[in-house]
């Protein structure tokens, strides 16, 4: 889709949702021009997903994370314009929460929130990974960010990387495979999932199924999601 195409479609953002997902360009397009309106489009529709993760999130820290909460140090992943770490902190979060997201304009609306400690404009992609040391975050949150053209579910790996043993990897998935030309299953998520549970890499503590929106939506790819939350070993 071109960018008058977008244009034209500025004030319809459902029909836009279901078009986001077709191209990694087309998503920096469409997140860099609608930042300054992202937080109102997705309150109208009612997203659900930043406050459901947040909760979840809550519930399965560990006792010692509970217990300390102010010292844990969290990382929201495809950050955008902050509403997961708002929900967080709604939800009890009192540890500092670093962000990374690709889009300078997400960031730019985030950062007037002033809810994180600091903030990076990296593009994560299996060959550009996050650059923090391994074992940095008690918490990984990555709130609609595995969407198709968003970031590759083979960057869950990365995820995990950073995340501290005993501490959680929190996300939502809108589609666990996705099917090539040729009817080849790749990006697949639930392999990729099982696989770093088969290798002792972490648990799944939870998943749950779930609507994104509260607001009836067009496109039935969007309207599901599954929320995961893994402790790792
Ligand atoms: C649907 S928004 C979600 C934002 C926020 N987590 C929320 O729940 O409101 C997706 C975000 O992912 C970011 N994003 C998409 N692909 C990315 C990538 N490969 N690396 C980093 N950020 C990416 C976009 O810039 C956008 O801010």
């Amino acid at each position: 889709m071109d960018s008058e195409r977008i244009h034209e479609r500025e004030c319809r953002f459902s029909d836009i949702v279901g078009e986001i997902s077709k191209s990694m360009e087309m998503n920096h397009e469409f997140y860099d021009k609608y930042a300054s309106k992202y937080d109102d489009m997705m309150k109208s529709m009612g997203f659900k997903i930043p406050g459901h993760l947040a909760r979840l999130c809550m519930e399965n820290l560990s006792d010692g994370s509970k217990a300390n909460l102010a010292k844990l140090t969290a990382l929201d992943v495809a950050s955008g314009t902050g509403l997961a770490a708002e929900a967080l902190k709604e939800a009890g979060f009192c540890g500092v929460i670093d962000a990374i997201d690709a889009s300078l304009q997400m960031n730019e609306v985030a950062k007037s929130k002033n809810i994180y400690r600091k903030m990076l404009c990296h593009m994560i992609n299996v060959d550009n990974r996050m650059p923090f040391p391994d074992n940095t975050y008690g918490v990984v949150v990555a709130c609609s960010a595995l969407t198709p053209g968003h970031i590759e579910h083979d960057c869950l790996y990365d995820f995990l990387r950073v995340v501290k043993p005993g501490g959680i990897m929190i996300f939502n998935v809108s589609h666990l495979t996705t099917v090539d030309p040729d009817g080849e299953c790749v990006q697949c998520a639930k392999c990729i999932l099982e696989k770093m549970h088969d290798e002792g890499k972490c648990e799944c503590v939870s998943e749950t199924h779930t609507d994104m929106f509260k607001a009836d939506m067009k496109y039935h790819k969007f309207k599901e999601t599954v929320i995961h939350c893994f402790v790792k070993n």
